[in-house]
């Protein structure tokens, strides 16, 4: 069984899933950075060269293989639950952590960030908050748990994970 955590950027998926793999003794795959790693080149770079349409077909390849391996966090991209066959594949092969965040922390978060093309010339909370809003219900929709992370630590964020974990029903 693997643990997807998704949500929107900037959520924390990155921070807690290296903190949680350790915990739970399991693998972790951050999915962007396993993309760039095989695509040899930035998030941008492939949005630039070849379009979003493309960047989301190498990601659902991404899902599908790394549904098959098991044992791992993963950090998803924020854009996962955009196509449903993700959301499908993420739910057949484990359990998906939502993490939440109000988008003025998000922005906080990210708005130094040069490496989210989907931000790019939008880097403010009025755009983050509606296309979260766009997203809300994707990301509830495939959420098995949900967890906050305004104002906490990641050890109690992490805690809250591995206790709503055990008592997620299993599939
Ligand atoms: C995206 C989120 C990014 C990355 C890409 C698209 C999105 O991942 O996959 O830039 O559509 O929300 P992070 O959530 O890790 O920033």
């Amino acid at each position: 069984m693997n643990i997807y955590l998704i949500g929107f950027m900037g959520a924390g998926k990155s921070t807690i899933a290296e903190l949680l793999c350790d915990r739970l003794h399991m693998e972790l795959v951050e999915m962007d950075e396993r993309i760039v790693k095989e695509q040899g080149m930035p998030i941008t770079g492939i949005f630039e060269k070849y379009g979003e349409d493309h960047f989301r077909e190498i990601e659902s390849a991404l899902v599908r293989t790394i549904a098959e391996e098991g044992n791992t966090v993963v950090s998803c991209g924020g854009g996962v639950v955009i196509r449903p066959e993700n959301t499908q594949e993420m739910k057949r092969s484990g359990k998906i952590v939502y993490l939440t965040a109000k988008p003025e922390t998000i922005f906080e978060r990210v708005r130094y960030s040069k490496d989210r093309p989907i931000l790019n010339g939008n880097m403010n909370v009025e755009y983050i908050a509606q296309l979260m809003e766009k997203r809300r219900a994707l990301y509830e929709a495939a959420a098995d748990i949900t967890v906050a992370t305004d104002g906490r630590t990641k050890k109690e964020i992490c805690d809250e994970i591995a206790e709503k974990i055990k008592e997620a029903p299993i599939c």
